[in-house]
């Protein structure tokens, strides 16, 4: 199916099969606004009251609902769902299954690796608090499978260690781990500002005007390695069958 009559196309997207965008919600929705040179693959569903800066790059079965704005050069890959009402600055890259709930806000150069899961209520059903969702500052790095808690605040530059349960705001500048999170001054290695290139990529990866580095990757890093030996030290097998 493939539905685009509520939306308008920026110059030299590509538009894969099986793709929804400007989905009318509600009567009164809004059209969907998509940059210049995006590419929406197949699966992707966007609302209406969408806007996307130049640039920007769907994953397969990725989802984006109403009254969500982000700038050039985001990047929202496979499986990951944007639950509306978010604001994302530029070079917004979110990897696979990364899970967004309405009322979180990015700044710009945030990169989020897979899994990573954002909420917005604290006590859902047993009170009736305003929700009230994360804000991720600039230059921000979220480690695969970390929860961001509702109303957290990440600080500039900081970068979280993967499946990270970040439950209080975070100092600029830190380096967060474990569960629950604990901050500390970030170490030099991971104070380096954001590459131009992850930053500003103009075609993600499996771009069909980009590069093939896989190809080449492939061959030289595993086309001609034996399959390396299993590791020792493993459990024996059980041998006296089932209980
Ligand atoms: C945090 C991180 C940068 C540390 O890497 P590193 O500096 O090379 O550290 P090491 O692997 O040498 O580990 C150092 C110590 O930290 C621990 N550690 C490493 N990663 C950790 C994590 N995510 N959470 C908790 N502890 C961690 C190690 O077990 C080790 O502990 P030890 O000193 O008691 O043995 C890295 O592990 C990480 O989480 N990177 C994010 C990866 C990611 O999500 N990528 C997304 C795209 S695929």
């Amino acid at each position: 199916m493939e539905n685009y009559e509520n939306a308008v196309i920026g110059e030299e997207t590509i538009i894969e099969e099986n793709v929804s965008v400007g989905v009318r919600y509600h009567p009164a929705a809004g059209c969907a606004v998509i940059g210049d040179h995006s590419i929406l693959r197949s699966g992707t569903v966007i609302y209406g009251d969408v806007k996307t800066g130049s640039y920007f790059q769907s994953g397969h079965y990725t989802v984006i609902r109403a009254r969500v704005e982000m700038g050039d050069y985001c990047t929202v890959t496979n499986g990951s769902v944007i639950e509306g009402l978010v604001k994302m600055g530029d070079s917004v890259r979110l990897m696979s299954h990364v899970y967004v709930c309405s009322r979180t806000v990015f700044g710009s150069r945030i990169i989020c690796g897979p899994g990573v899961t954002f909420l917005n209520d604290k006590r859902p059903g047993r009170d009736n608090a305003p929700t009230k969702g994360a804000f991720i500052e600039d230059d921000v790095m979220i480690g695969g499978g970390s929860l961001i808690l509702p109303g957290v605040r990440i600080g500039k530059g900081s970068f979280i260690a993967a499946g990270s349960v970040v439950t209080k705001d975070v100092p600029p500048y830190s380096f967060v781990k474990g569960f629950p999170a604990k901050a500390e001054p970030i170490p030099a290695d991971l104070d380096v500002p954001v590459s131009p290139e992850m930053a500003c990529q103009k075609t993600d990866l499996w771009h069909p005007l980009g590069p093939d580095p896989w190809q080449a990757e492939w061959v030289a890093e595993y086309g001609s390695e034996p399959v390396p030996e299993p590791l020792t030290g493993a459990k024996k097998p059980n041998t006296k069958g089932p209980i």
